[in-house]
């Protein structure tokens, strides 16, 4: 059995990352944005997806893995960008520990900035036989500090056509792609035909992705977060994404785990919020 070893690298495009190896799977996390690229374990195929037309370039974000939304998700009018700050943003790398059990966690922090006074952010990576992500935010403040968060998680598939999102039968949900109008989930299973981007609500629940391709689910459970955002661009969006291939939207699905739009967190003067996400996979 491998022996967790963490390694300081320089990666693409010189942007420096955290390497994780543990006896069940790998891992890597670029500083920029603290952006979970890679988890693998040992036998599978990757289960996080990364473009291979992804920019690697200093404050652009990485297209694909776990980009950090916070703390805004989309671009609410007033706001410089899209999906928040901090995922274009260098984070510090704080320490890494062993735990008992041969889990390997990484803490990173994001550096103290003038647009986000007495917010401390944190984000806590634990690589084992399951990948785990915390998004802590501490609100220093002597006001209530209320803003969205979301791990906009890329998932690895086979075949998006042999692929359906399960666990949210019943729920409601924003269709971005019919002008954000209210709609309730009927099917048990969801699946990809067209471009599909929907925000579910009240969603603290487990969700599954089944693929019938790699003959793979993988199970997102989640902690503090009430909202599910569901992507895929298809086709015409795909070409469109200079930083995304033609035809990547066949091996991924996004299915991102957060509190967004009307779910946004109000977070009150000493408060912290924590947002978990464990993302497991069986054959
Ligand atoms: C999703 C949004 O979360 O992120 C989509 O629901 C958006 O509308 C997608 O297209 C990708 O956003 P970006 O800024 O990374 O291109």
């Amino acid at each position: 059995m491998t022996t967790p070893q963490v390694k300081q690298q320089t990666g693409i495009g010189g942007l420096p990352l955290v390497r994780i190896e543990t006896p069940w799977s790998m891992a890597e996390v670029y500083l920029q944005g603290a952006t979970v690229t890679h988890f693998q374990k040992h036998g599978e195929p990757p289960l996080l997806f990364l473009s291979a037309k992804s920019r690697f370039e200093k404050d652009a974000p990485i297209r694909g893995g776990i980009p950090v939304i916070f703390p805004w998700f989309g671009k609410p009018e007033g706001k410089p960008a899209q999906h928040g700050s901090v995922r274009t943003r260098q984070w510090d790398f704080v320490e890494s520990k062993t735990q008992a059990d041969g889990n390997v966690t990484a803490r990173f922090r994001l550096p103290a900035s003038a647009d986000l006074p007495s917010i401390v952010v944190e984000y806590v990576v634990t690589v084992g036989q399951s990948l785990c992500a915390e998004l802590i935010v501490t609100n220093n403040s002597k006001s209530e500090f209320t803003f969205e968060n979301c791990l906009h998680t890329y998932f690895t598939v086979g075949d998006i056509s042999q692929t359906n999102v399960s666990g949210l039968k019943g729920v409601e949900y924003l269709d971005a792609m019919d002008n954000f109008t209210r709609k309730t989930e009927r099917e048990d299973a969801i699946r990809f035909t067209c471009e599909t981007d929907r925000v579910y609500f009240n969603t603290p629940h487990t969700t599954e992705i089944h693929d019938a391709a790699l003959r793979r689910t993988i199970r997102v459970e989640k902690e503090n977060s009430v909202s599910t955002v569901v992507w895929n661009p298809w086709i015409e969006k795909a070409k469109r994404m200079a930083d995304y291939g033609d035809e990547e939207y066949k091996t991924m699905v996004c299915v991102e785990s957060g509190n967004v739009r009307s779910e946004a967190i109000r977070l009150a003067p000493g408060g912290t919020s924590s947002l978990k996400v464990k993302m497991s996979s069986v054959l």
